[in-house]
């Protein structure tokens, strides 16, 4: 077995936990516009750049937000607050520039932009935490993407995909343990081998994980938390939301 090699971004990497509670100090301006343009740098598909950021400092509208994402505590206090959106206006714009008709909503042309909004995002969230901030990300804002887009005045082919809370970490970070790679890499073929047995010993990591973590110690496994958490944020509203702005129409 050759021995792991590391470098200081792998480490950071191994190193990542999402972050709730915040300093009470802000983020300096000249900090925050360096992250958004290291993030930007991140591959895009056919350089679309499918993506775009709000960022919301409005405190009633944070207000609302958290609310509408369950009471997440953390996007009112958080020293920054953005909403992450798939963004398909410009690719739009650039079709009909080009004498090339509108888009008209394929979903491989959403598929595009929310792998680059992703990407974007997580290029961001790196970038954050190697100058030692810390962030989470808010898939609690589909509960009511209507309420997001009105609040923030999105257009249509402007899809909010997930918010970003971002401040200075006021705990230390603990990480979860990840799936064993074997589950999750396969070599030439996809080899399902015993689902359920891999599943049954990583609960048993996670736990042990959960029972020994330093603070929010609770009982449960990761089937358990993954089954409750799926089957309880179907958000039937999507897909209407979805053909509203503009995506998934073909
Ligand atoms: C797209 C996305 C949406 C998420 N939404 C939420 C959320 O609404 N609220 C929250 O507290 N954490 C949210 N998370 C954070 C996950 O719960 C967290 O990443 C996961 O439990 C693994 O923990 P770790 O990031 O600390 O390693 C989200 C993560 C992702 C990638």
């Amino acid at each position: 077995m050759t021995a792991e090699k590391y470098s200081a971004v792998m480490a950071l990497q191994r190193a990542h936990c999402s972050v709730r509670k915040y300093r009470d100090e802000p983020i300096d301006e000249a900090l925050l516009t360096s992250l958004l343009k290291s993030a930007q740098c991140a591959a895009s598909t056919s350089f679309n750049q499918g993506y775009s950021i709000v960022r919301v400092t409005d405190p009633d509208a944070r207000e609302k937000i958290a609310a509408a994402a369950g009471g997440q505590q953390w996007v009112i206090d958080a020293p920054e607050f953005f909403v992450i959106c798939a963004d398909l206006l410009r690719s739009d714009h650039a079709c009909r520039m080009n004498n090339l008709g509108e888009i008209e909503g394929y979903t491989e042309h959403f598929i595009s932009a929310i792998s680059d909004t992703a990407i974007f995002a997580q290029n961001l969230a790196l970038a954050a935490e190697s100058v030692g901030l810390g962030g989470v990300f808010i898939g609690g804002i589909r509960n009511d993407p209507r309420l997001i887009a009105d609040t923030l005045a999105l257009p249509r082919l402007v899809f909010p995909a997930f918010g970003f809370c971002l401040g200075w970490p006021a705990e230390p970070c603990e990480t979860k343990p990840r799936l064993p790679l074997e589950v999750i890499l396969h070599v030439d073929r996809y080899d399902a081998g015993d689902i359920d047995e891999q599943l049954r010993r990583y609960d048993e990591t996670i736990a042990d994980y959960y029972r020994s973590r330093s603070e929010n110690r609770k009982q449960s496994t990761w089937t358990e938390q993954v089954a409750g958490a799926l089957q309880k944020k179907t958000r039937d509203h999507m897909l209407d939301f979805m053909r509203g702005q503009g995506f998934l129409l073909k």
